[in-house]
């Protein structure tokens, strides 16, 4: 007997809603800015580009200061609701008290240990429990079976948090120049960073899911059916996969087809430019 509504609106729903939505505004601000930035540098409709550019730039760096934020949240909700996702994320093996947070690392899973990771004591217990002192639950206290793939969340939750801080950087080095009154316009090596951003958001967005799909392995339905016993044996069933794959194949061509369009029609569009010399920001 399952309610849909009471699953739709399990206790992880509105911190997975909220970190999404913020990944969404952010991925797709950083990468609409960045188109905008290489325009303006490539001398193009600066005009149009830069006050384009503002909008984006706006949404994609509250997007981005406010998702660490966000991410605490959730990873506090993770260590109550699914203490082996967390153990997994942050590749610890054994209990510990207090347990420290460690960035990077190679994680070697036969012998459940990581090597050449920077360690800062204390600080997953703070992540997880507001406490420097806590104690954070190991995979040492969860059975073998129940183990997620740990190298894979580990590393996906590094990538996330990893270009997670990088952007709440170019976040702030961006507000700092709006508040200087500089203009954005002269300075070519941020607008090359917003270039250099467009993927970003997005390959955080992407890893983001894999921590949560990965970690919550080998459950479907966390602690009552696991994935392998939810396979349909159905025969057959690879073709309606390999049809809705060629739908939204498709259905993608035609996005980037019109968008491609979209972009040619600016400059018959919108003309001139602005002297960058003179233009201040606002
Ligand atoms: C900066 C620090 C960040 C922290 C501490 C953080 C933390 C977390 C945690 C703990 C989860 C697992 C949630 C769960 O399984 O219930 C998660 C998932 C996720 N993260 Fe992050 N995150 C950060 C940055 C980002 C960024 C920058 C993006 C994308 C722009 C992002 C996108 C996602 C997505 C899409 C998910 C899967 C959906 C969800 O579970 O909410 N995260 N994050």
């Amino acid at each position: 007997n399952i309610d849909p509504m009471a699953a739709m609106f399990n206790k992880a729903w509105f911190t997975q809603a909220l970190h999404m939505c913020l990944a969404a505004f952010t991925a797709t601000g950083f990468a609409v800015a960045g188109v905008h930035a290489l325009m303006i540098l490539r001398k193009q409709n600066q005009d149009f580009h830069y006050k384009a550019f503002k909008i984006a730039a706006v949404f994609a760096t509250i997007g981005a200061l406010l998702q660490p934020i966000s991410g605490d949240i959730s990873a506090k909700d993770v260590a109550q609701r699914q203490p082996a996702k967390l153990a997994a994320m942050e590749a610890l093996y054994k209990t510990e008290k207090p347990a420290p947070l460690l960035i990077g690392g190679i994680v070697n899973e036969k012998k459940k240990e990581v090597n050449y990771a920077i360690e800062i004591p204390g600080a997953l217990s703070f992540l997880a429990h507001g406490d420097f002192n806590a104690e954070v639950k190991g995979l040492d206290q969860i059975p073998e079976d129940e183990h997620p793939p740990v190298a894979i969340t580990h590393y996906a939750f590094q990538i996330m948090v990893g270009i997670g801080s990088f952007l709440v950087l170019l976040s702030l080095m961006y507000f700092f120049i709006l508040w200087r009154n500089k203009s954005v316009l002269n300075k070519r090596w941020l607008l090359k960073i917003f270039v250099f951003a467009i993927p970003l958001g997005y390959i955080a967005l992407e890893a983001g899911w894999v921590v949560t799909e990965v970690g919550r392995q080998p459950w479907i339905i966390y602690g009552i059916m696991r994935t392998k016993d939810a396979v349909t044996p159905m025969p057959g069933i690879a073709w309606s996969f390999y049809l809705f794959t060629a739908i939204y194949a498709s259905l993608s061509i035609i996005v980037i087809a019109l968008l491609y369009r979209q972009i040619k029609m600016v400059p018959t569009l919108y003309s001139g430019s602005i002297d960058s010399s003179t233009t201040k920001a606002d």
